[in-house]
C-alpha cells in the first residue's frame, strides 16, 4: 500500500466541475416497489415489496455519503435505482441537476460513465473467463473511448493505481485473491474517470485486516481523484471510517442522517443507538459501574410487503408509545440537532446520552482513523 500515494499521483485526473454548493447527485422520494402476484388460472397482482419508500438524500462532489441499516431494508435497491440498473416505481433522481429517473438508453449514456458501481462480491462480480485486461477495459469499449496512448497503456496504469502488478494483465480473476479481486473492481470502476461510485458493501465479503487495504485504497481514490462516493454497508464501523456524512436505513426509508460526528457522537434515533450498539436482543442494559448503556435489538426486520403502521421501527422500539403505532415521525432536524442532522422519531433519544466508542472499533479498521484524522 505504501507506493499507491505516489503511483495514484500519476494518474490524477483535473478536480471536478460542480456548481458550488449544487448536489452532485439528488434523490427525492424514491421509491420501489416489487410487485407480488398470485392466483389461477390468472395472475395478478396482490401485494408489493415496499423495499423503497420515499427516500431523499443529496451527495455533493467529493464527498463520502454512507448509506447503513440491516440486510433486506432496502440499500442495494437504492444503489441500483440509482444507477438506473432498475427503473423506479416514484421519486426523482437528478445528477447535476438534470433528471435521469426515467432517461432512456441514449440520454443515459454521458451519465453512464459518471456514475460506476463497485460490487460487494469480488468473486461473482468478475467474469472468470475473461482476462483482468478485459475486464477494466470493458467499460472503455461499451462506450467507445480510446485514452491517449492506448487501452492497454490506460489499463496497465490503472492496475498500478489500485495496487497490482501491471505484468498482470494477461491473468484471470481465479489467480487473485479476494482483495486483489475487489482492486480490480475498483479498477473497472475507475476506467471512465467516474464522478460519482456507488460501493455496495465493498468490503464486507472480505477479511478484516483487506477490509482495511481496501478501505485505505477507496480513501486514497476518493481524496486524490475528486470521486464522490454513495458508500454502502450494513453496519456502522466501516462506513464510519470513509463517510463524512451518514443516513441510516430502516425498512425501505432513512430514519436519521447527518454529519459523522452527529450520528457518531449524538444519535438521537434508538435504531441508530441499536446498531452502535454491538450486542443482538430488546432491552436497554446498564455496562457494569460506567454508566453506558447497551442496547440489545431483538427479532428481525418486519417483512417490507406489510410494514408495521406509523413508526416502522415501533415493533423493536423499547420507547414505543401509541403515537408510534398512528402516526409516522417525520425526517426533520429535531431541538438539540445540529444543522443537517435529520431524526424521525417521536420521542428521541436525549443528546447527551453515551455510548461506548470501543464496542465498534475493529482494531484493523481503527488504524484506519488514526491515519485520516484530517477527514
Ligand atoms: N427483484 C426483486 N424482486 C422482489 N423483491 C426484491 C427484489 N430485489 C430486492 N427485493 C426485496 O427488497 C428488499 C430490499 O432488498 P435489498 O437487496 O435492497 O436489501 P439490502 O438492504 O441491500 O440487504 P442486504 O444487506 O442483505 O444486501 C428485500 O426484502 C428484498 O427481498
Ligand atoms: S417514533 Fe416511537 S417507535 Fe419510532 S423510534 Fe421513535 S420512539 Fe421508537
Ligand atoms: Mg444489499
Amino acid at each position: 500500500m505504501s507506493d499507491e500515494t505516489t503511483t495514484l499521483e500519476k494518474s490524477v485526473p483535473q478536480p471536478r466541475d460542480s456548481a458550488p454548493g449544487e448536489p452532485l447527485l439528488e434523490v427525492k422520494g424514491l421509491t420501489k416497489h416489487f410487485p407480488i402476484f398470485g392466483g389461477f388460472p390468472i395472475k395478478r397482482k396482490v401485494g408489493a415489496v415496499k423495499a423503497v419508500d420515499g427516500l431523499d438524500l443529496a451527495v455533493h462532489a467529493g464527498e463520502s455519503f454512507g448509506l447503513v441499516g440491516e440486510s433486506g431494508c432496502g440499500k442495494s435497491t437504492t444503489g441500483r435505482l440509482i444507477t438506473r440498473l432498475q427503473e423506479p416505481t416514484d421519486g426523482r433522481i437528478l445528477y447535476r441537476g438534470k433528471d435521469i429517473t426515467h432517461a432512456n438508453r441514449k440520454q443515459l449514456m454521458p451519465v453512464r460513465s459518471e456514475i460506476q458501481m463497485i460490487f460487494q462480491d469480488p468473486y461473482s462480480s468478475l467474469n472468470p473467463r475473461q482476462t483482468v485486461g478485459t475486464i477494466i477495459g470493458g467499460p472503455m469499449e461499451i462506450n467507445g473511448i480510446n485514452p491517449p496512448g492506448g487501452r492497454e497503456k490506460r489499463i496497465r496504469e490503472l492496475l498500478e493505481t489500485v495496487g497490482l502488478n501491471p505484468e498482470h494483465y494477461n491473468r484471470f480473476p481465479h489467480e487473485f485473491s479476494g482483495g486483489q479481486r475487489q482492486r480490480i473492481g475498483v479498477a473497472r470502476a475507475l476506467a471512465l474517470e467516474p464522478k460519482l461510485i456507488v460501493a455496495d458493501e465493498p468490503v464486507s465479503a472480505l477479511d478484516v485486516s483487506i477490509q482495511a487495504q481496501v478501505v485505505n485504497l477507496l480513501q486514497k481514490v476518493k481524496r486524490e481523484m475528486g470521486i464522490a462516493f454513495l458508500f454502502i454497508a450494513h453496519d456502522l464501523a466501516v462506513v464510519r471510517h470513509f463517510s463524512e456524512r451518514v443516513a441510516v436505513m430502516y425498512l425501505g426509508k432513512i430514519v436519521e442522517v447527518g454529519d459523522r460526528d452527529s450520528i457518531y457522537n449524538r444519535p438521537r434515533h434508538p435504531y441508530t443507538h441499536a446498531l452502535l450498539s454491538a450486542v443482538p436482543e430488546a432491552s436497554v442494559e446498564e455496562i457494569e459501574g460506567e454508566g453506558r448503556e447497551r442496547i440489545r435489538l431483538a427479532g428481525d426486520v418486519p417483512s417490507p410487503v406489510n410494514p408495521p403502521s406509523g413508526c416502522r421501527f415501533r415493533t423493536r422500539c423499547w420507547k414505543a408509545q401509541d403515537k408510534c403505532a398512528t402516526e409516522e415521525p417525520p425526517l426533520v432536524q429535531i431541538g438539540g440537532n445540529r444543522d443537517g442532522h435529520l431524526t424521525a422519531c417521536h420521542f428521541p433519544e436525549d443528546p447527551t446520552t453515551v455510548r461506548d466508542e470501543a464496542v465498534i472499533l475493529d482494531p484493523a479498521l481503527a488504524s484506519l482513523e488514526t491515519s485520516h484524522t484530517d477527514d
